[in-house]
């Protein structure tokens, strides 16, 4: 499922000059299938939202920027996402460069399979990046607003993102209003992102069991 929304979005790539690359298995069958067509891609500027995509796509012998520039195309997954475009993203650790590149892109398209697609975004719980110095507090300030939450770890360490920081991810599902609560989280101190990415997508492409494919795309 993941590979056949990653076929369909290659179709968006042409005639595009920069191309930002997300991060996440998803990602990585996009990235396989773009190998195979390497070639055409050899004179275009990619710019890739974390370490680990940065040095797949440099093994390809592509050529890998600093943000620079507005992006033609950003292509990456989601962990989940909702019929309005709105998602859950940050799983893999990544979401506040995939948040500035997402966002400094004319075009956004998200690939996923046909699970990642809820109702409630919020079902997955909501990475939110933060400076290690904050930790405690902001600790304390979810605490104060009632909510649940777990610091991520990883062989039994806190999981450190490519910018240094640490990801707590808060459990929203059941909350009335779990947007505005995202909002309020983004601007306690400290905190760096979040994974909600609100107006961030301009197509999403569904890979479904079936085979078929879908695509939800943003109404001008
Ligand atoms: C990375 O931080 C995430 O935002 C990914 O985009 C998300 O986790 C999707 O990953 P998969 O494609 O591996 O499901």
């Amino acid at each position: 499922m993941k590979r056949i929304s990653a076929i369909r979005a290659i179709e968006y790539l042409d005639d595009n000059e920069s191309i930002g690359i997300g991060t996440g298995t998803t990602v990585e069958f996009f990235i396989e299938e773009l190998s195979r067509i390497r070639n055409k891609f050899v004179n275009k500027k990619f710019y890739a939202s974390s370490q680990r995509t940065m040095q797949i796509l440099l093994n390809l012998g592509l050529d890998v920027r600093e943000p620079d520039r507005i992006l033609d195309v950003y292509i990456d997954g989601a962990d989940s996402v909702d019929r309005n475009l709105n998602m859950i993203k940050g799983g893999g650790g990544a979401l506040t460069r995939e948040k500035i590149l997402a966002f400094n892109s004319k075009k956004r398209i998200i690939i996923v399979d046909e699970t990642k697609v809820r109702k409630n975004i919020f079902s997955f719980p909501m990475p939110v990046e933060i400076i290690p110095f904050s930790s405690d507090l902001i600790k304390l300030n979810l605490i104060n607003m009632k909510l649940k939450f777990n610091l991520r770890k990883f062989n039994e360490n806190p999981f450190v993102t490519d910018n240094g920081n640490f990801i707590l991810d808060v459990f929203l599902e059941n909350e009335e209003n779990p947007f505005d609560i995202a909002h309020k989280i983004k601007l306690l101190p400290g905190v760096v992102e979040i994974g909600l990415f609100e107006n961030l997508a301009d197509i999403i492409i569904i890979g479904k069991e079936n085979f078929e494919v879908e695509e939800i795309k943003k109404v001008p």
